[in-house]
This record gives C-alpha cells, structure tokens and sequence, in this order.
C-alpha cells in the first residue's frame, strides 16, 4: 500500500536558505519542520560544555545517549528570530547552540561515523509515519532515501556569505565579511570531503539554486512541486 505520509528531504551547504525555505514550506503545508543540523550542533555544545574534545568519538556518543534533545515550533514567545526551540537536558539552547564556537564544532563532530550513527536514528524515528520536511546534508540519501521529493538547495558562496552576515549582525554578532565567507567555506569543505555521509548533491535530486530566487519564490516552486507529485500519485 502507498504511504500516506509525505516526505520532503532538503540538503545543501551552510546558508543555502534551508531553514527559512523549509519553515515556510512546513507553514503551507503543515508538515512537521526538522532541522537536524541542531542535533549535530547539541552534539557539539554536549561536548564543549563538558571539555570533551571534538574527535572524543565515544565519548560524545555517551553524551548524547545520555541526554534529552527536543525540537519544537517556536511558540508566540519564542518569536524572536529563531526557526526552532531547540532544548538540551529541559533547557532551551536554542541560541547557544548558534555560536560560531559550535558552527565550527557541529561540522568537526560531524566526520565521526558513530555520532552520525545516532543522530540519524533518531531523525529517522521522529520522520516515521509523519508529513516532514527535513534539511540536512545526508537527507536525500541516508536518513530519508524513500523521500517523495528530494532538494539540493544551494545558492553563490558570496550570497550565502552575505546572507549569513545578514543573519548574524541582526542577532548582535560583530563580523565582517571576509571572515564569514571564511567560516563557511571551511565548514562546507569539511562536510564535503569528510568520509562518512558527506554533503553531496544526487543525480536524483532537483537542485534548486537560490542565489537570484527571493524566499517566497523558492518556497512557491517547492509548494507547486508537491503538489504535482501528490495529483499525480491521487
Ligand atoms: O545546518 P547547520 O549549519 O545548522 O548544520 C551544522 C553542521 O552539522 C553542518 O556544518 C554539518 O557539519 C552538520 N550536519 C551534518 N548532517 C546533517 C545536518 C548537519 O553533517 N544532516
């Protein structure tokens, strides 16, 4: 029997516009949101607040099978900016989690196979039997392969800079230019020549570039094309 339940997979590198495409799209569609780049960023936070050493595979591992991680759409209070409420252990880390410090750490605990072994699992679990749109790096083929729609989303590295820097000053954060371009080049560098899962683009993916899209343009083509493939499996 065809699932009922749709799955949307969305990878791409640092600043493509993956979370505010897919909180638009999951506000249109009422699927459930999942941004799995906080769970690998948790994972760094668990670490750098326990002096563990980002290439601590076991022990990180131990860390996150020890703790609580919750995600959740951000309440009208929570309205401040952010796409998800994002809690560790009961405590909302939403910000902290958001720190170049853990940028840097979620993309250096993310080469270790065994913590995206956990992460995954779990990202699998909450996608079960649900509507999701789901963004990440390894969506498309590792933690939804099954996916009815799947996005590489990608923009200019200069755009995504800039965006990024956008992002950033309006959240108080005092950077230029230059080393936010820095930032995310050599973070996206990492997640694509590391050996487990690496960030990739698959012949099967539609690749949205968003460098000359506004938001809502990309979210309207997203929309449409869900709904194309719903008609036609109706
Ligand atoms: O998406 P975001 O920038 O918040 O992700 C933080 C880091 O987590 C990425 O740089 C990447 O190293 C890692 N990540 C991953 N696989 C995912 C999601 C994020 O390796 N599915």
């Amino acid at each position: 029997m065809t699932p009922t339940f749709f799955h949307i997979a969305i990878d791409g590198p640092v600043a493509a516009g993956k979370g505010t495409v897919s909180r638009l799209v999951s506000q249109r569609l009422n699927f459930l949101y999942i941004d799995t780049g906080a769970m690998y960023r948790m994972a760094a936070y668990l670490a750098h607040t326990n002096n563990v050493s980002y290439e601590d595979e076991t022990k990180i591992v131990e860390l996150i099978e020890g703790s609580h991680m919750d995600m959740r759409n951000p309440t009208e209070e929570e309205r401040d900016g952010r796409l998800t409420t994002v809690f560790l252990n009961g405590e909302d880390v939403s910000w902290k989690i958001r720190t170049e410090e853990i940028s840097q750490g979620s993309s250096k605990v993310a080469v270790l196979p065994e913590v995206r072994r956990v992460l995954v699992e779990k990202q699998q679990i909450i996608a079960k039997g649900k509507n999701v749109i789901m963004e990440g790096r390894d969506i498309t083929y590792r933690v939804l392969p099954n996916a009815q729609l799947k996005i590489y989303l990608t923009a200019k590295t200069k755009e995504r800079a800039e965006r990024r820097l956008l992002q950033l000053q309006q959240k108080g954060f005092d950077l230029t230019l230059e080393k936010v371009m820095s930032d995310i080049e050599q973070r996206d560098q990492r997640d694509m020549s590391r050996l487990a899962d690496p960030l990739k683009k698959i012949p099967e993916a539609w690749e949205v570039d968003t460098s000359k899209l506004s938001i809502e343009e990309v979210v309207e083509k997203i929309v449409a094309e869900v709904e194309k493939i719903r008609s036609s499996k109706s």
